[in-house]
């Protein structure tokens, strides 16, 4: 379990969360998307403010991918993303920036040279209770199985880290 850089998190000022993946089309909009629904769940969107981002150029602009889109809809979870990419301004404005794999760690740690954030740079999957290998994997060339299997991961590391969250929201 991942211990987070704990601070009180109020509606004049939300808790802030990017999730990152390489394209900004599979795995980061999912996470977004499943995060945004258990935090409209619980009657807490004045508390957070969720984004996702890619540290590719690959995709900017696009909506999240359609099997992402196909597997998010059975489970009555809408993908709002339009694929941007990761930059800088990110490590400063985010409290909690949250890598799919570690070759996106390794991308968003090469963004921050002088160390300045390695607190609030956190892998997805530090907060799966079934962390595995511990990498989101990317389902980008596979089948449905691959995006069910995301979507599943993703499912339980967002319920785990929304709770890790709830006791810092002060009202
Ligand atoms: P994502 O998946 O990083 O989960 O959005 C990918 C999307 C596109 C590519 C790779 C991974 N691509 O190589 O274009």
């Amino acid at each position: 379990m991942s211990e987070l850089n704990t601070r009180t998190i109020t509606k004049d000022d939300p808790y802030k969360l990017v999730f990152v993946c390489l394209g900004n089309i599979c795995r980061s909009p999912t996470a977004e998307g499943i995060f945004i629904h258990k935090v409209q769940q619980a009657g807490l969107e004045d508390y957070f403010y969720i984004d996702s981002a890619g540290t590719s150029a690959y995709h900017i602009g696009e909506s999240a991918n359609s099997k992402s889109q196909a597997t998010a809809n059975k489970h009555g979870i809408h993908l709002p993303s339009k694929a941007r990419r990761f930059e800088y301004a990110d490590l400063e404005e985010f409290d909690l920036i949250l890598a799919m794999d570690s070759e996106n760690l390794s991308n968003i740690r090469q963004a921050d040279r002088k160390n300045k954030f390695e607190d609030k740079i956190k892998m997805m999957r530090e907060f799966d209770p079934r962390p595995e290998d511990g990498e989101v994997p990317d389902p980008y060339y596979g089948g449905l199985d691959g995006f069910d299997n995301v979507f599943q991961v993703l499912d339980r590391s967002c319920e785990a880290l929304l709770n890790e969250l709830k006791p810092l929201i002060k009202d």
